[in-house]
């Protein structure tokens, strides 16, 4: 994330602000809200990844890939198979084969990056082989590889009838992928949730500590990812990534005016940081929650300070916040907003801030 100072995030906002009132007919345009599906359909309800350089990135059958979208490339050294993969990946590869290889195992990768092109082909012939029904059950629609996004390896094989899930290989992968970053994206009796065969060959790049967590959650990776995504955010969580996005520091290292907020904790400075710019509010009480939730029209006020530090009601900061297209119509103003959520608005307050930039 680029650093801005806090005026230029409140030139940004105002922006917004003005650009909200100035165009009040279109602003006033309700935005169109899905209807919820209680079994969204693969390839149906689709949601447009909006970060896919993001190492978490989640690509199923319902998150796609930007047609043109091409990551950054490297090559394995040919003893591991010579194919490209997003350098972190294409290390950590490295680095696991190297390690399994003092064990006695040999790895290689024999399917890395697939352009969107190269996707397009290897689906279209299967499809055309076996028909889209059963296609669909072992290989991806184009846009929706996760070897698009150079995070995956297919490691040794491609192919159900070498049996890999009986080797020894595979019983040291499953043991150890996980403490280089990578996890098995398509586990056995799985299918449902997956949306794809046992693929024992098939592992991701997602960095290590969020490997471990998945290894920790004993869930698939379209589980877990949609458990964070649906996850709600905390105060501290929030004022952490405003912190971030205006690169300040913190005018004192302790809030004036508050009572019970550890010292020493992590959250400290970005929350100091936030209340002491006001964006916050608790110093009438002298209380702060760090862990306390965000709901929706909490963060439409703490936006609007940033925007405008004084005059403000819960109401007009989340009109202008919806109208602004910062937030989403939220069908109830006190459901908490949750990571995917703020990830949007963060997204869109980039934008802004390069708009002005
Ligand atoms: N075989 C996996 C699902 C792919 O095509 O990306
Ligand atoms: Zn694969």
């Amino acid at each position: 994330m680029t650093k801005n100072s806090l005026g230029a995030v409140r030139r940004a906002l105002a922006f917004l602000l003005v650009l909200t009132i100035a165009l009040p007919a279109l602003a006033a345009e309700p935005e169109a809200v899905p209807p919820l599906e209680a079994e969204p359909a693969p390839y149906q309800d689709v949601v447009q990844v909006e970060q896919p350089e993001a190492l978490d990135v989640l690509v199923n059958k319902y998150y796609q890939l930007p047609q043109d979208y091409k990551p950054e490339l490297k090559a394995l050294p040919s003893a591991y198979g010579g194919l490209s993969m997003r350098p972190e990946a294409a290390d950590a590869f490295v680095e696991m084969a190297q390690a399994a290889a003092q064990d006695g195992f040999s790895l290689r990768v024999v399917s890395g990056y697939r352009s969107y092109h190269r996707q397009t082909s290897i689906y279209g012939n299967y499809r055309n082989q076996y028909g889209a029904a059963t296609a669909d059950t072992f290989s991806a629609r184009p846009g929706f590889s996760e070897h698009q996004t150079g995070l995956a390896a297919d490691i040794n094989t491609a192919s159900t009838r070498a049996h890999f899930e009986n080797t020894a290989t595979y019983r040291w992968l499953t043991e150890h992928c996980w403490d280089y970053g990578f996890i098995l994206r398509y586990p056995q009796d799985k299918e449902a949730i997956t949306g794809y065969r046992f693929e024992p060959w098939h592992y991701r790049y997602v960095g290590v500590d969020t490997a471990l967590a998945v290894k920790e959650s004993g869930l698939t990776y379209d589980e877990y990812a949609e458990q964070v995504n649906t996850q709600p955010i905390t105060r501290a969580q929030l004022a952490d990534e405003l912190y971030r996005l205006t690169g300040e520091n913190a005018r004192s290292p302790y809030p004036q005016g508050y009572r019970d907020l550890e010292r020493d904790a992590d959250y400290l400075p970005s929350v100091a940081w936030a209340l002491d710019q006001k964006l916050m509010a608790g110093v009438a009480s002298g209380r702060f929650d760090p862990e306390g939730d965000v709901s929706q029209s909490y963060l439409a006020v703490v936006l609007y300070r940033l925007a405008q530090p004084e005059g403000y009601s819960p109401k007009t900061a989340l009109d202008w916040a919806v109208e602004s297209e910062l937030m989403v119509l939220p069908a109830d103003e006190n459901a908490p907003v949750t990571r995917s959520e703020l990830d949007r608005t963060l997204l869109r307050l980039e934008a802004a801030l390069q708009e002005i930039s």
